[in-house]
This record gives C-alpha cells, structure tokens and sequence, in this order.
C-alpha cells in the first residue's frame, strides 16, 4: 500500500489519476450537452478548484466564459461568532447569465449554500453546481450538487487541490486520512 504523509498526519491513495480524469471527462460531455447555448460563466472557486478547473475546461467544448473567485472568512460586525464566507474576486457582471460555480469538494453544503446566495442577489438567470467530490452522508442543504465527478464517504481527504493544513494540493492523485487498526 503506497502510504504518503502530509506534515504530521500518514493518507493512503484513494482516487487514482487515471479515474479522476475519467471521471472529469463524463462530467464536462453532461455539461457540455446540458448547458449548449447558454454561454455559461464558470465561476471557479479559488484555491481548492484549481487543477479541478484546470481539468475540468479543457474538455468542455461549448462557448462560455472562466473567472475566478475566493471566498474570505471574517467576523461580522453584528455576529458574535462564527465566520461568514464572503464572496471576493467577482468583476463580471452576472445577470441573466447562467453561473456554473466550481468547486473542489462540497462537504456540508455551508459553502455552497453561503455563495449561492450570495451569487443569486445578483439575479443571474440560473446558478448550478459543478464540484469534483461530493460527500452525500455528510450534507445537510437542500441546493441540488447538479454536477458532481465523484461521490465519496465522508472521510478527510487530500491533494488534486485539496490541502490538509495548505498542504497536499499539488498531489495529482487523491489520498484519504489512513487510520491504523
Ligand atoms: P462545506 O462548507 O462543509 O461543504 O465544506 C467546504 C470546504 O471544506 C471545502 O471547500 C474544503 O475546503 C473543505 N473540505 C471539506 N472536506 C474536505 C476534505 O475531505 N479534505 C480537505 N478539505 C475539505
Ligand atoms: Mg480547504
């Protein structure tokens, strides 16, 4: 078993390279199929989507437009705790466009719930939802995961742009949290 460690903790290899990019070409023929004439805006979500994005374009064919994005954590002023995840980077106008936000992994849904709302104040025509992993046990929205690569189990995760602590997203095949019985 290939075992790697990223800073103190030991992963062991999940999804090979070869099935995420399988997996990203089916995906992008869906969107391609699907979303034909839109001229969709993909909105990719900085840093985790990066090589997901990278990816994910050079297979969709149809016309549309690539802009990245971030999304800050900070105290707001009236709540006394917890972060709210602000939407930075956005320069274009996204009215009556149809937004494609792409995303490394949607966990809980908190983030896709927080900048989905935010995007749709902005009375785009439609907003879907593309992310490479996607952990169904562990999400607790109701926005539909209209695009998702691949389903996993709800386990910590690392590389292909996704970090542990910022580390491990230059890793080109993924690798989950490896715990010794
Ligand atoms: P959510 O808001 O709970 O859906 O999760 C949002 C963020 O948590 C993702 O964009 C990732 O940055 C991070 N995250 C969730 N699961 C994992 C994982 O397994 N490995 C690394 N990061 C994760
Ligand atoms: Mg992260």
């Amino acid at each position: 078993m290939e075992l790697i460690t990223v800073k103190d903790k030991t992963f062991r290899i999940s999804i090979p390279e070869a099935e995420i990019q399988a997996s990203i070409k089916a995906l992008a023929a869906k969107i391609n199929t699907d979303l034909e004439g839109e001229v969709p805006l993909f909105l990719c979500v900085l840093n985790g989507s990066f090589m997901f994005a990278g990816d994910l374009m050079k297979y969709v064919s149809i016309d549309c437009e690539i802009s990245f994005v971030k999304l800050a954590s900070y105290h707001g002023g009236m709540e006394s705790s917890g972060a709210v995840k602000q939407l930075i980077g956005l320069n274009t106008d996204i009215s009556n466009r149809t937004v494609v936000i792409v995303e490394d992994i949607v966990d809980t849904g908190n983030t896709i719930e927080a900048l989905t709302q935010q995007l749709q104040a902005l009375k785009p025509k439609q907003v879907r939802v593309a992310t490479l992993l996607f952990k169904p046990e562990a999400y607790q929205k109701s926005i539909p995961i209209d695009y998702a690569a691949l389903e996993v189990p709800n386990l910590f995760l690392v590389g292909y742009g996704l970090d542990y602590d910022e580390l491990g997203r230059n890793l080109k095949d993924i690798y989950v949290l490896h715990q010794p019985e």
